[in-house]
């Protein structure tokens, strides 16, 4: 399968519109070496497919598609190679793309848990509004680990589990989180046996969901955070990464030290990285100490075969 990364950044993108932190007033100006990076979404196919699977309709998905134009195969009048939407979350970042996506003819086809389709009926009815235009055909991902697949993507087979993270900050429940507000995908190739592990928004590492990331041959997780506290030393925010539902990179019990337990073959990605996040400074001692760990920060339009 081919795993291309449309958005690599957390909410807001880089550089954010309002922001001057280091990273964002650096990459603007060129005094820090960095990519800019759209809000976070993947697609996936299988080799021999133009169609695949989107993985969150993030704010910036018009830009994304014509930056990727195997996105737009043009075999008709009006035509995608998006065969179906998958939700990891209801957050703004993962789900306003959807309303780019109403000029469809058909309803489009999206896969959601019961706590991200509440949210997106009530909390922030998106799937209310697009009723008036495509609709979507919502298909339910269940919290029992059953494998699914996707309709004109053979080949690909898809297992949600629950992750501890956090709902939007729009929805009813918020603060009191509800098993499926967010999900960790493991992707397999049914013919290769390959898989990679997706979790853009993760807030602990459980037994579960370690077992999920050891047994994929890559992991693309939560990069939002370098620091626990990133977001209030700045002065930009009263709460910890941990407080919305993103475990840091650094630190003890941080990603960096989870992912130095995993198997030395296992393939290991950032991804949904808040500008504030210094690794995006590809000149930064926090950058290098990654590469040292074998730890790979995702970018815009980057491609991972399995
Ligand atoms: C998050 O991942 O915590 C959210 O995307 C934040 C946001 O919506 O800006
Ligand atoms: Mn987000
Ligand atoms: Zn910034």
């Amino acid at each position: 399968m081919r795993i291309t990364v449309l958005g690599s950044a957390a909410g807001g993108g880089f550089p954010q519109w309002n922001c001057n932190c280091r990273n964002c007033a650096g990459v603007r100006s060129g005094t820090v070496r960095a990519k800019p990076r759209t809000q976070s979404s993947i697609f996936i196919r299988p080799d021999d497919s133009a169609d695949g699977v989107l993985f969150n309709a993030s704010p910036d998905i018009l830009e994304q598609i014509r930056n990727h134009p195997d996105l737009q195969p043009a075999r008709a009048v009006r035509d995608t190679a998006i065969a179906g939407v998958v939700l990891m979350d209801g957050q703004i970042d993962h789900a306003t793309g959807l309303f780019m996506l109403r000029e469809r003819g058909s309803p489009l086809p999206l896969w959601c848990t019961d706590a991200v389709e509440e949210d997106l009926t009530k909390g922030n009815p998106v799937l209310r509004v697009l009723s008036h235009f495509c609709g979507v055909q919502r298909q339910r991902i269940g919290l029992d680990g059953a494998s699914f697949s996707v309709p004109g993507v053979p080949g690909l087979a898809f297992r949600a589990m629950p992750l501890s993270s956090k709902a939007a900050p729009y929805s009813p429940h918020r603060d009191s989180p509800v098993p499926g507000d967010n999900l960790g995908i493991t992707i397999t190739d049914t013919r290769s046996g390959r898989s990679v592990f997706y979790a853009p928004g993760l807030g602990a590492i459980t037994p579960p969901v370690f077992d999920a990331m050891a047994s994929a041959d890559a992991v693309m997780v939560d990069g939002t955070f370098w620091t626990d506290d990133e977001m209030k030393s700045l002065g930009l925010s009263k709460k910890s990464a941990r407080d919305i539902g993103h475990l840091p990179q650094s630190g003890a019990g941080g990603m960096i030290e989870w992912m130095g337990k995993l198997p030395r073959a296992t393939r290991r990605l950032l991804i949904h990285i808040n500008n504030t996040n210094p690794i995006l400074d590809e000149d930064s001692s926090q950058r290098a100490e990654l590469t040292r760990a074998g730890i790979e920060v995702c970018e815009d339009g980057m491609n991972i075969q399995l």
